[in-house]
């Protein structure tokens, strides 16, 4: 047991001891990266704005009220973030499938229809719906 304890750990080449002065020097790397990776983090969140900006404000405000669509303030309380994904994806083959929901939101639209976007992609569709929880107020 003991012997092959110590070849996992040769394996995985841990080091039997760390120096504080290593640690330290360590700590102080990984918070260099971190500040490196900040404007990277900011740009995104920029990037997930214009791209609501493109495809989604057309139809939604965000705290103004409803657009074509619903106003998208604490949508994510009215609907599970599994479900959005869905519909965010696929507005089209929700209402063909006759989701309960999707059908509630269109009478509420008038029989307006959201459409689907092209390209979109899992990934968007998250960065759209945190994007959506964390802004208050949105028009455009
Ligand atoms: C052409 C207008 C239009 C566009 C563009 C559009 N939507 Fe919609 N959206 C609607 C309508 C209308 C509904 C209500 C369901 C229906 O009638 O299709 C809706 C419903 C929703 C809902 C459900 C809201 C709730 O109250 O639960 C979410 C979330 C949503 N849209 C997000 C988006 C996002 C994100 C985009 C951009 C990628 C987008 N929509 C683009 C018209 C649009």
């Amino acid at each position: 047991m003991s012997s092959s304890l110590k070849q996992n750990r040769a394996h995985l080449m841990v080091p039997k001891k760390v120096s504080n002065k290593k640690l330290v020097s360590r700590v102080l790397i990984g918070i260099a990266v971190l500040f490196m990776m900040l404007p990277q983090m900011a740009a995104s969140q920029q990037d997930v704005a214009a791209y609501f900006k493109q495809n989604c404000a057309s139809c939604h405000w965000i705290g103004g009220g409803r657009l074509v669509g619903p106003d998208l303030q604490n949508a994510s309380a009215r609907a599970e973030r599994d479900w959005q994904i869905r519909f965010i994806l696929n507005p089209k083959g929700m209402l063909d499938a006759q989701d309960a929901y999707a059908l509630k939101l269109k009478d509420e639209a008038g029989g307006a229809l959201m459409t689907n976007v092209p390209g979109i992609t899992r990934e968007w569709a998250e960065a759209l719906i945190d994007f959506i929880d964390a802004v208050m107020d949105f028009r455009q």
